[in-house]
């Protein structure tokens, strides 16, 4: 299969063809962070610049070493003592750092859109790091990965993503992606915390984790994501963790195996307690180390093939 596509914006607008194709490419990836050189010349002599004007800790380590693991060079630009902070628009920004002849931009802004609004003003690469409560592309693909990696395959593995839904931009991706592939999803939360007509994206609604827990293979936590809520949804933290966070109690009431999975960071006592997340049957670190190979194959995907 040839790629075509310029930029990674959303799983929304890949085929299943396509995030296949991606995720074989990560598999064929994978075995470079683990030699004692972990590099590959794949991206000698590209440019890969890290526009981050959101906090992050993964996904950003994991673009930069992606990258120079595929020998690019990487610049991970300083939004707080750019030129942004005198009043210059993203898109002023990306095209002057453009001239100095880049090749791709992994962009992460707090507003659904600001990627595709740099892709639509730039030649290089756009790849959304995650916008608003949009989409966060290479977290699902990496999630994808992990859930193929321990169980052979997608289809008709079945996934619970639990908590603050109408503002994740990980359960969107990760929505699309495995129902793209024939996963069964449920999502489950308060309700004012799951967006009304989900269950058009294909998904299961509930509103009881107790029945999330009885009918999955995986649970996936969501944090509550305090810092895009506009109102008060939750009466507490505390009140959300007695209903919907998993603890030991919990933890021991499930019967069937199943595996516990994170996007980060955690909100260690609300949504999930210590000791399970340390469980082992946690994925959360095998999510945070296939980020890199599945990162390292959307980087080689989308500009690897320029001029
Ligand atoms: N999962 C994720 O996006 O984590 P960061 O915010 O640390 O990048």
């Amino acid at each position: 299969m040839k790629w075509e596509k310029k930029d990674l914006i959303g799983l929304e607008y890949l085929t299943k063809r396509e995030i296949e194709y991606i995720l074989d490419t990560a598999k064929s990836f994978k075995g470079v962070s683990t030699r004692s050189v972990k590099k590959v010349p794949a991206l000698r002599g590209k440019t890969v610049v890290n526009l981050f004007f959101e906090p992050s800790t993964r996904t950003k380590t994991s673009f930069e070493l992606a990258a120079k693991r595929l020998s690019a060079d990487v610049l991970s630009f300083d939004v707080s003592t750019s030129s942004v902070s005198k009043g210059e628009t993203i898109v002023d920004t990306a095209k002057n750092i453009e001239a100095m002849k880049v090749d791709c931009f992994i962009v992460r802004h707090s507003v659904a859109g600001a990627p595709e609004l740099i892709s639509r003003n730039v030649e290089a690469a756009v790849i959304n790091a995650g916008d608003g409560c949009h989409e966060h592309p290479t977290q699902a693909l990496l999630d994808l990965f992990t859930v193929r990696e321990v169980f052979g395959k997608i289809k008709d593995v079945r996934i619970s993503i639990i908590g603050d839904i109408l503002h994740s931009r990980v359960a969107r991706s990760d929505i699309w992606g495995f129902t793209k592939l024939g996963a069964k999803v449920m999502v489950c939360g308060p309700p004012p915390l799951i967006p009304i007509g989900i269950e058009k994206m294909g998904v299961k609604v509930t509103y009881h984790i107790e029945e999330a827990i009885k009918n999955s293979d995986i649970i996936y936590l969501l944090r509550i994501q305090k810092e895009r809520q506009k109102e008060n949804f939750l009466t507490s933290l505390k009140e959300y963790s007695f209903f919907y966070g998993i603890d030991q109690d919990r933890y021991e009431s499930i019967k069937d195996k199943i595996f516990i999975m994170h996007p980060g960071p955690m909100n260690r006592g609300v949504e999930i307690k210590s000791e399970v997340a340390e469980k082992e049957n946690s994925l959360i670190l095998n999510q945070v180390t296939n980020g890199i190979a599945v990162r390292m194959a959307v980087l080689y995907l989308t500009i690897g093939s320029r001029k």
